[in-house]
Protein backbone atom coordinates (compact mmCIF):
# COMPACT_ATOMS: atom_id res chain seq x y z
CA UNK A 1 0.00 0.00 0.00
CA UNK A 2 1.33 3.57 -0.97
CA UNK A 3 1.91 5.74 2.24
CA UNK A 4 -1.27 7.49 2.66
CA UNK A 5 -0.39 11.06 3.62
CA UNK A 6 0.64 11.58 0.13
CA UNK A 7 -2.77 11.33 -1.06
CA UNK A 8 -4.36 13.40 2.09
CA UNK A 9 -6.41 16.31 0.36
CA UNK A 10 -5.07 19.67 1.22
CA UNK A 11 -7.61 20.55 3.52
CA UNK A 12 -7.27 17.17 5.48
CA UNK A 13 -5.40 18.47 8.86
CA UNK A 14 -4.36 16.26 11.61
CA UNK A 15 -6.41 19.06 13.86
CA UNK A 16 -9.94 17.25 12.53
CA UNK A 17 -8.45 13.76 12.66
CA UNK A 18 -8.07 15.15 16.88
CA UNK A 19 -11.43 16.64 16.78
CA UNK A 20 -13.04 13.64 15.08
CA UNK A 21 -11.77 11.12 17.67
CA UNK A 22 -12.31 12.98 20.76
CA UNK A 23 -15.91 13.76 19.50
CA UNK A 24 -16.42 10.04 18.81
CA UNK A 25 -15.46 9.09 22.27
CA UNK A 26 -18.59 11.48 23.43
CA UNK A 27 -21.59 10.38 24.27
CA UNK A 28 -24.51 13.07 23.55
CA UNK A 29 -27.74 11.13 26.19
CA UNK A 30 -30.87 11.71 25.01
CA UNK A 31 -32.56 11.93 27.59
CA UNK A 32 -30.74 15.11 28.12
CA UNK A 33 -31.71 16.44 24.66
CA UNK A 34 -34.73 15.56 25.00
CA UNK A 35 -36.12 17.02 28.57
CA UNK A 36 -38.05 19.74 27.03
CA UNK A 37 -40.25 18.52 24.97
CA UNK A 38 -40.56 15.27 27.10
CA UNK A 39 -44.41 15.60 27.58
CA UNK A 40 -44.86 16.16 23.92
CA UNK A 41 -42.75 13.02 23.34
CA UNK A 42 -44.49 10.78 25.73
CA UNK A 43 -48.07 11.98 24.01
CA UNK A 44 -46.12 10.85 20.35
CA UNK A 45 -45.59 7.38 22.11
CA UNK A 46 -49.03 7.11 23.11
CA UNK A 47 -50.37 8.28 19.79
CA UNK A 48 -48.25 5.16 17.88
CA UNK A 49 -49.68 2.75 20.36
CA UNK A 50 -53.13 3.76 19.13
CA UNK A 51 -52.19 3.79 15.29
CA UNK A 52 -50.24 0.52 15.79
CA UNK A 53 -53.82 -1.71 17.35
CA UNK A 54 -55.67 -3.40 15.42
CA UNK A 55 -57.75 -6.61 16.35
CA UNK A 56 -55.71 -8.92 13.62
CA UNK A 57 -53.78 -11.10 16.23
CA UNK A 58 -50.34 -11.00 14.19
CA UNK A 59 -50.42 -7.22 13.13
CA UNK A 60 -50.92 -6.44 16.91
CA UNK A 61 -47.98 -8.76 18.03
CA UNK A 62 -45.62 -7.32 15.38
CA UNK A 63 -46.25 -3.78 16.26
CA UNK A 64 -46.44 -3.67 19.77
CA UNK A 65 -42.45 -5.80 19.42
CA UNK A 66 -41.96 -2.67 16.80
CA UNK A 67 -43.33 -0.12 18.78
CA UNK A 68 -41.39 -0.42 21.97
CA UNK A 69 -39.29 2.73 23.20
CA UNK A 70 -36.18 1.67 21.80
CA UNK A 71 -35.85 4.28 18.41
CA UNK A 72 -34.18 7.59 18.58
CA UNK A 73 -37.49 9.42 18.05
CA UNK A 74 -35.29 12.06 16.20
CA UNK A 75 -37.99 12.90 13.31
CA UNK A 76 -40.61 13.38 15.63
CA UNK A 77 -37.90 15.32 18.20
CA UNK A 78 -37.45 17.55 15.39
CA UNK A 79 -40.80 18.04 14.45
CA UNK A 80 -42.18 19.00 18.12
CA UNK A 81 -38.82 21.71 18.31
CA UNK A 82 -39.34 23.51 14.79
CA UNK A 83 -43.74 23.94 15.65
CA UNK A 84 -42.43 25.31 19.16
CA UNK A 85 -39.79 27.77 17.43
CA UNK A 86 -41.93 29.07 15.83
CA UNK A 87 -44.69 29.90 19.21
CA UNK A 88 -47.26 26.93 18.01
CA UNK A 89 -49.60 25.94 20.84
CA UNK A 90 -52.08 23.38 18.91
CA UNK A 91 -52.28 19.39 19.55
CA UNK A 92 -52.02 18.16 16.21
CA UNK A 93 -47.90 18.15 16.27
CA UNK A 94 -48.44 15.20 18.16
CA UNK A 95 -50.52 12.73 15.77
CA UNK A 96 -47.86 14.44 12.98
CA UNK A 97 -45.00 13.11 14.47
CA UNK A 98 -46.13 9.73 14.98
CA UNK A 99 -47.03 10.00 11.58
CA UNK A 100 -43.61 10.74 10.25
CA UNK A 101 -42.09 8.18 13.08
CA UNK A 102 -44.51 5.27 11.32
CA UNK A 103 -43.94 5.99 8.15
CA UNK A 104 -39.69 5.95 9.18
CA UNK A 105 -40.51 2.06 10.84
CA UNK A 106 -42.54 1.00 7.67
CA UNK A 107 -39.29 2.09 5.39
CA UNK A 108 -37.40 -0.03 7.64
CA UNK A 109 -38.87 -2.90 7.79
CA UNK A 110 -38.64 -2.87 4.21
CA UNK A 111 -35.19 -1.64 4.26
CA UNK A 112 -34.07 -4.49 6.36
CA UNK A 113 -35.38 -7.06 4.14
CA UNK A 114 -33.41 -5.38 1.11
CA UNK A 115 -30.30 -5.19 3.24
CA UNK A 116 -30.58 -8.58 4.74
CA UNK A 117 -30.32 -6.81 8.40
CA UNK A 118 -30.98 -9.48 11.20
CA UNK A 119 -30.71 -7.26 13.93
CA UNK A 120 -31.57 -3.58 14.68
CA UNK A 121 -32.16 -1.51 17.78
CA UNK A 122 -30.51 -4.28 19.73
CA UNK A 123 -32.80 -7.20 18.81
CA UNK A 124 -33.78 -9.07 15.86
CA UNK A 125 -35.49 -7.81 12.80
CA UNK A 126 -39.00 -8.27 12.09
CA UNK A 127 -37.99 -9.95 9.34
CA UNK A 128 -35.53 -12.43 10.81
CA UNK A 129 -37.82 -13.10 13.29
CA UNK A 130 -41.22 -13.50 11.08
CA UNK A 131 -39.92 -14.00 7.77
CA UNK A 132 -40.23 -11.82 4.53
CA UNK A 133 -43.56 -11.98 3.72
CA UNK A 134 -45.04 -11.05 6.91
CA UNK A 135 -42.69 -8.08 7.10
CA UNK A 136 -43.68 -6.57 3.38
CA UNK A 137 -47.03 -7.04 3.86
CA UNK A 138 -47.20 -5.57 7.48
CA UNK A 139 -44.38 -2.56 6.06
CA UNK A 140 -47.09 -1.88 3.53
CA UNK A 141 -50.13 -1.54 6.09
CA UNK A 142 -47.96 0.64 8.19
CA UNK A 143 -47.42 3.04 5.24
CA UNK A 144 -51.42 2.83 3.69
CA UNK A 145 -52.51 3.01 7.46
CA UNK A 146 -50.31 6.19 7.65
CA UNK A 147 -51.57 8.03 4.38
CA UNK A 148 -55.22 6.88 5.34
CA UNK A 149 -55.17 8.42 9.07
CA UNK A 150 -53.43 11.83 7.38
CA UNK A 151 -56.78 12.11 5.34
CA UNK A 152 -58.68 12.35 8.32
CA UNK A 153 -56.53 15.23 9.68
CA UNK A 154 -57.58 18.56 9.34
CA UNK A 155 -53.93 19.78 8.19
CA UNK A 156 -54.78 19.21 4.60
CA UNK A 157 -51.17 19.61 3.60
CA UNK A 158 -50.33 16.72 4.92
CA UNK A 159 -51.47 13.78 2.51
CA UNK A 160 -48.96 15.85 0.08
CA UNK A 161 -46.00 15.79 2.36
CA UNK A 162 -46.25 12.45 2.84
CA UNK A 163 -46.81 11.12 -0.46
CA UNK A 164 -44.36 12.86 -1.88
CA UNK A 165 -41.66 12.13 0.76
CA UNK A 166 -42.24 8.54 0.26
CA UNK A 167 -41.83 8.26 -3.66
CA UNK A 168 -38.56 10.40 -2.85
CA UNK A 169 -37.35 7.47 -0.11
CA UNK A 170 -38.25 5.12 -2.29
CA UNK A 171 -35.94 6.85 -5.49
CA UNK A 172 -33.36 6.93 -3.17
CA UNK A 173 -33.51 3.40 -2.05
CA UNK A 174 -34.07 1.93 -5.69
CA UNK A 175 -30.99 4.15 -7.02
CA UNK A 176 -29.08 3.21 -3.89
CA UNK A 177 -30.00 -0.73 -4.83
CA UNK A 178 -29.46 -0.21 -8.55
CA UNK A 179 -25.54 1.11 -7.83
CA UNK A 180 -24.58 -1.47 -5.65
CA UNK A 181 -21.47 -3.10 -6.25
CA UNK A 182 -20.69 -0.22 -8.41
CA UNK A 183 -17.05 1.23 -8.35
CA UNK A 184 -18.01 3.99 -10.23
CA UNK A 185 -20.18 5.87 -8.56
CA UNK A 186 -19.38 9.41 -7.75
CA UNK A 187 -19.73 11.33 -4.57
CA UNK A 188 -22.39 13.58 -5.86
CA UNK A 189 -24.44 10.38 -6.93
CA UNK A 190 -23.94 9.34 -3.45
CA UNK A 191 -24.77 12.22 -1.62
CA UNK A 192 -28.10 12.38 -3.86
CA UNK A 193 -29.15 9.16 -2.45
CA UNK A 194 -28.49 9.95 0.93
CA UNK A 195 -30.65 12.95 0.15
CA UNK A 196 -33.33 10.91 -1.04
CA UNK A 197 -33.46 8.13 1.30
CA UNK A 198 -32.87 10.05 4.53
CA UNK A 199 -32.60 13.55 4.60
CA UNK A 200 -36.15 14.11 2.68
CA UNK A 201 -38.04 12.84 6.05
CA UNK A 202 -36.13 15.31 7.72
CA UNK A 203 -36.83 17.91 5.68
CA UNK A 204 -40.42 16.65 5.51
CA UNK A 205 -40.42 16.91 9.69
CA UNK A 206 -39.53 20.42 9.77
CA UNK A 207 -41.78 21.25 6.70
CA UNK A 208 -45.13 19.99 8.46
CA UNK A 209 -43.83 21.52 11.73
CA UNK A 210 -43.27 25.04 10.18
CA UNK A 211 -46.86 24.76 8.44
CA UNK A 212 -48.20 24.20 11.54
CA UNK A 213 -46.90 27.04 13.62
CA UNK A 214 -47.53 29.48 10.84
CA UNK A 215 -43.53 29.90 9.54
CA UNK A 216 -43.43 33.33 6.63
CA UNK A 217 -42.01 31.83 3.05
CA UNK A 218 -38.69 32.66 4.20
CA UNK A 219 -38.55 30.74 7.46
CA UNK A 220 -40.23 28.03 5.87
CA UNK A 221 -37.86 27.18 3.20
CA UNK A 222 -35.04 27.51 6.04
CA UNK A 223 -36.25 25.31 8.29
CA UNK A 224 -37.15 22.48 5.54
CA UNK A 225 -32.99 23.42 4.31
CA UNK A 226 -31.86 22.88 8.17
CA UNK A 227 -33.51 19.38 8.30
CA UNK A 228 -32.54 18.30 4.54
CA UNK A 229 -28.88 19.17 6.25
CA UNK A 230 -29.52 17.48 9.43
CA UNK A 231 -30.69 14.52 7.66
CA UNK A 232 -27.52 14.21 5.68
CA UNK A 233 -25.40 14.86 8.25
CA UNK A 234 -27.18 11.91 10.09
CA UNK A 235 -27.18 9.38 7.15
CA UNK A 236 -22.97 10.39 6.62
CA UNK A 237 -22.71 9.45 10.04
CA UNK A 238 -24.63 6.33 10.00
CA UNK A 239 -22.49 5.22 6.68
CA UNK A 240 -19.39 6.25 8.82
CA UNK A 241 -21.12 4.27 12.25
CA UNK A 242 -20.84 1.19 9.62
CA UNK A 243 -17.20 1.10 9.63
CA UNK A 244 -16.02 2.70 13.08
CA UNK A 245 -18.98 2.15 15.14
CA UNK A 246 -19.45 -0.88 17.83
CA UNK A 247 -22.54 -3.31 16.82
CA UNK A 248 -23.63 -3.28 20.88
CA UNK A 249 -23.57 0.42 21.06
CA UNK A 250 -25.35 0.79 17.50
CA UNK A 251 -27.47 -1.95 18.02
CA UNK A 252 -26.69 -3.03 14.83
CA UNK A 253 -24.12 -5.05 12.97
CA UNK A 254 -21.28 -2.72 11.78
CA UNK A 255 -19.47 -3.89 8.11
CA UNK A 256 -22.96 -4.52 6.90
CA UNK A 257 -22.81 -1.84 3.90
CA UNK A 258 -19.52 -3.50 2.84
CA UNK A 259 -20.77 -6.89 2.84
CA UNK A 260 -23.99 -6.01 0.88
CA UNK A 261 -21.49 -4.13 -1.48
CA UNK A 262 -23.06 -0.66 -1.03
CA UNK A 263 -20.09 2.35 -1.63
CA UNK A 264 -20.45 5.08 1.03
CA UNK A 265 -18.49 7.84 0.90
CA UNK A 266 -15.51 6.02 3.28
CA UNK A 267 -15.43 3.51 0.47
CA UNK A 268 -15.95 6.05 -2.46
CA UNK A 269 -13.12 8.29 -0.62
CA UNK A 270 -10.63 5.62 -0.82
CA UNK A 271 -11.58 4.70 -4.26
CA UNK A 272 -10.73 8.21 -5.58
CA UNK A 273 -7.71 8.76 -3.18
CA UNK A 274 -5.99 5.30 -3.39
CA UNK A 275 -3.44 4.14 -6.14
CA UNK A 276 -4.76 1.66 -8.62
CA UNK A 277 -3.50 -1.10 -6.97
CA UNK A 278 -5.64 -0.77 -3.98
CA UNK A 279 -8.76 0.16 -6.92
CA UNK A 280 -8.38 -2.66 -8.53
CA UNK A 281 -7.64 -4.96 -5.43
CA UNK A 282 -11.35 -3.68 -4.13
CA UNK A 283 -12.70 -4.70 -7.31
CA UNK A 284 -11.73 -8.54 -7.25
CA UNK A 285 -12.88 -8.15 -3.34
CA UNK A 286 -16.23 -7.21 -4.39
CA UNK A 287 -16.50 -9.63 -7.06
CA UNK A 288 -16.29 -12.06 -4.24
CA UNK A 289 -19.47 -13.37 -3.74
CA UNK A 290 -20.04 -13.22 -0.28
CA UNK A 291 -17.39 -11.45 1.31
CA UNK A 292 -14.87 -13.17 3.71
CA UNK A 293 -13.69 -11.88 6.73
CA UNK A 294 -10.18 -11.40 5.51
CA UNK A 295 -11.55 -9.40 2.61
CA UNK A 296 -13.75 -7.74 4.44
CA UNK A 297 -10.50 -6.77 6.97
CA UNK A 298 -8.90 -6.04 3.84
CA UNK A 299 -11.09 -3.15 2.69
CA UNK A 300 -11.16 -1.80 6.47
CA UNK A 301 -7.77 -1.47 7.00
CA UNK A 302 -6.93 0.68 3.52
CA UNK A 303 -10.17 2.56 4.60
CA UNK A 304 -8.88 3.60 8.09
CA UNK A 305 -5.29 4.10 7.04
CA UNK A 306 -6.16 7.01 4.27
CA UNK A 307 -7.95 9.83 6.01
CA UNK A 308 -11.20 8.32 4.47
CA UNK A 309 -13.42 8.39 8.03
CA UNK A 310 -12.35 11.84 8.41
CA UNK A 311 -13.13 12.94 5.42
CA UNK A 312 -16.67 11.22 5.97
CA UNK A 313 -16.85 13.21 9.12
CA UNK A 314 -15.78 16.58 7.95
CA UNK A 315 -18.74 16.57 5.02
CA UNK A 316 -21.25 15.28 7.86
CA UNK A 317 -19.97 18.36 10.27
CA UNK A 318 -20.39 21.27 7.15
CA UNK A 319 -23.83 19.59 7.08
CA UNK A 320 -24.52 19.94 10.65
CA UNK A 321 -22.95 23.11 10.96
CA UNK A 322 -25.08 24.12 7.66
CA UNK A 323 -28.28 22.79 9.78
CA UNK A 324 -27.66 24.96 12.68
CA UNK A 325 -26.72 28.11 10.87
CA UNK A 326 -30.08 28.00 9.30
CA UNK A 327 -31.81 27.46 12.61
CA UNK A 328 -29.51 29.99 14.93
CA UNK A 329 -31.37 33.01 12.32
CA UNK A 330 -34.93 32.34 14.54
CA UNK A 331 -34.92 34.25 17.80
CA UNK A 332 -33.05 32.48 20.53
CA UNK A 333 -35.24 30.57 22.73
CA UNK A 334 -34.87 26.74 24.85
CA UNK A 335 -36.47 25.17 21.34
CA UNK A 336 -33.59 27.01 19.47
CA UNK A 337 -30.80 25.88 21.38
CA UNK A 338 -32.51 22.48 21.76
CA UNK A 339 -32.25 22.22 18.09
CA UNK A 340 -28.58 23.60 18.23
CA UNK A 341 -27.74 20.50 20.29
CA UNK A 342 -30.07 17.93 17.91
CA UNK A 343 -27.41 18.96 15.03
CA UNK A 344 -24.68 18.07 17.71
CA UNK A 345 -25.99 14.78 18.84
CA UNK A 346 -26.27 14.05 15.04
CA UNK A 347 -23.04 14.63 14.60
CA UNK A 348 -21.35 13.00 17.42
CA UNK A 349 -23.61 10.09 18.35
CA UNK A 350 -22.24 6.76 18.84
CA UNK A 351 -25.66 4.97 18.21
C1 LIG B 1 -31.95 3.09 6.00
O1 LIG B 1 -30.74 3.21 5.32
C2 LIG B 1 -33.11 3.29 5.06
C3 LIG B 1 -33.72 4.43 4.79
C4 LIG B 1 -33.30 5.68 5.44
C5 LIG B 1 -34.86 4.57 3.84
C6 LIG B 1 -35.48 3.28 3.37
C7 LIG B 1 -36.54 3.52 2.35
C8 LIG B 1 -37.25 2.55 1.76
C9 LIG B 1 -37.05 1.11 2.05
C10 LIG B 1 -38.31 2.91 0.79
C11 LIG B 1 -39.66 2.50 1.30
C12 LIG B 1 -40.32 3.66 1.92
C13 LIG B 1 -41.59 3.68 2.42
C14 LIG B 1 -42.13 4.98 2.81
C15 LIG B 1 -42.42 2.49 2.60
P1 LIG B 1 -29.51 2.28 5.71
O2 LIG B 1 -29.77 0.91 5.24
O3 LIG B 1 -28.29 2.94 5.19
O4 LIG B 1 -29.50 2.38 7.29
P2 LIG B 1 -29.49 1.22 8.37
O5 LIG B 1 -28.05 0.95 8.63
O6 LIG B 1 -30.15 1.82 9.58
O7 LIG B 1 -30.22 0.05 7.83
MG1 LIG C 1 -30.27 -0.82 6.06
Amino acid sequence: MKDSAEFRPATMKDEIKDYFSSHLKKKPSLTLLYKNIKGDLDEVEKALQLFSKSSNPIISEINSYLFQKSGKRIRPALLILCAKLLGYKGKEHINMSALVETIHTASLLHDDIIDHSDTRRGKETVHAKWGPNITVLLGDYLYIKTLGLSLESNFKDIVKILTDVSTEMIDGELFEYYMSGNLNILEHEYLEILNKKTASLFAASCQIAGILGGASKEELSRLISSGRNLGMSFQLIDDLLDFSGEAKILGKPVLSDLSEKRLTLPLIYTLKVDGAENRSRIAAILEERKLSENSTQEILKMVKSNGALEYTFQKAEEFALKAKDLINLFPKSIYRDTLSMVSDFVLNRSL
